[in-house]
């Protein structure tokens, strides 16, 4: 973990309110690994704000983040070659078994600044498919251009992936919610990987077939599930409030299957199967 002011080399409003922004971190973008997150000292704040670590290169890493308050506003109106003090990399990364060849990545929304990432660093040994939703055409323009209807490249996502757009009013790609069109996928995919809102979880977690053990969910019907899906893992990174962001506070616990943790030290990554949806509330 390191802490340093680092130089922003470009901050872009990719589509309304969604930046993509790239700072020089050669100690961060050397090691940082997909699921990782930094946190940011954003002026006038006292809790630094985290966000998933996007892309990186040999010296720089690129955050994708949509404004919803105080903090994120004042990130995006920082200006190339503004300076802003970062600490990372943190938290844990997503895994991938050595006998996996599938990778079902699945976003929702702004849930998608992880998984390029992820996307980016698998997609030369593994067979990688996006499913991308949001509720309209407008907020998946980053991956999709609407008029022309090709990929952009404004996110970099490697050509070989197979990328699966979804929205609610069916402006763009298929029409519905991402876990509409999932069960298509759970025959194929040897692992899943999900970040998104809270409610996408709760419905995945109704969907996938559970670890050796757990019970299997009472509403999976083979109507849903069109190919047995076996089992297989899924592993979601959480996006709850953090305070410190470091393990020294405990406002970001979460009760799991495996007892309290912290969602910062021992996260964001997280076994789908591990988490009490029930008790979570994000
Ligand atoms: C590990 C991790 C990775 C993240 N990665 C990204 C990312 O890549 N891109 C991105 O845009 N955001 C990401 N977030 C969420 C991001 O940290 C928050 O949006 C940000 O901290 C909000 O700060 P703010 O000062 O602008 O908003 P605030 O003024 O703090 O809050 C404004 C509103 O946003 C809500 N809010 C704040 N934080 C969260 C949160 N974590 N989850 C849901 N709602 C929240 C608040 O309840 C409030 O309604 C991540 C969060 C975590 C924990
Ligand atoms: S945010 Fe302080 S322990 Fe996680």
């Amino acid at each position: 973990m390191k802490q340093s002011l680092c130089a922003i080399t470009s901050n872009v409003e990719i589509s309304p309110g969604i930046h993509l922004m790239w700072l020089e971190a050669p100690d961060i973008a050397a090691i940082a690994q997909p699921g990782q997150f930094i946190t940011v000292c954003c002026q006038g704040l006292v809790l630094r704000r985290p966000f998933s670590v996007h892309q990186a290169d040999t010296s720089r890493i690129a955050l994708l983040f949509k404004i919803v308050g105080r903090g994120t506003l004042w990130l995006a109106q920082r200006q190339r070659g503004d300076k802003v003090d970062i600490l990372g990399p943190l938290g844990n990364r997503f895994s991938i078994e050595p006998e996996v060849r599938n990778l079902l990545l699945v976003a929702g929304g702004i849930g998608i600044a992880p998984l390029v990432f992820l996307a980016q660093r698998s997609s030369a040994q593994h067979s990688v498919t996006l499913i991308y939703g949001a509720s309209m055409a407008a907020q998946l323009y980053p991956l999709w251009l609407a008029t022309s209807k090709k990929r952009s490249n404004l996110l970099s996502l490697p050509d070989s992936v197979r990328f699966i757009p979804v929205t609610e009013d069916g402006s763009i790609g298929k029409k519905g919610m991402v876990t509409d069109i999932l069960p298509d996928f759970l025959g194929w995919a040897g692992q899943i990987y999900a970040c998104g809102p809270i409610d996408m979880y709760k419905a995945m977690s109704d969907l996938i077939c559970h670890s050796e053990g757990a019970e299997r969910p009472k509403n999976l019907t083979q109507d849903k599930v069109r190919k047995e899906p076996k089992l297989k893992r899924c592993q979601v990174s959480l996006e709850v409030r953090m305070g410190c962001g470091i393990g020294a506070c405990y406002g970001c616990t979460i009760n799991t299957r495996k007892g309290p943790k912290k969602v910062c030290h021992d996260g964001p990554v997280f076994e789908l199967d591990d988490i009490l949806w029930e008790e979570v509330s994000i």
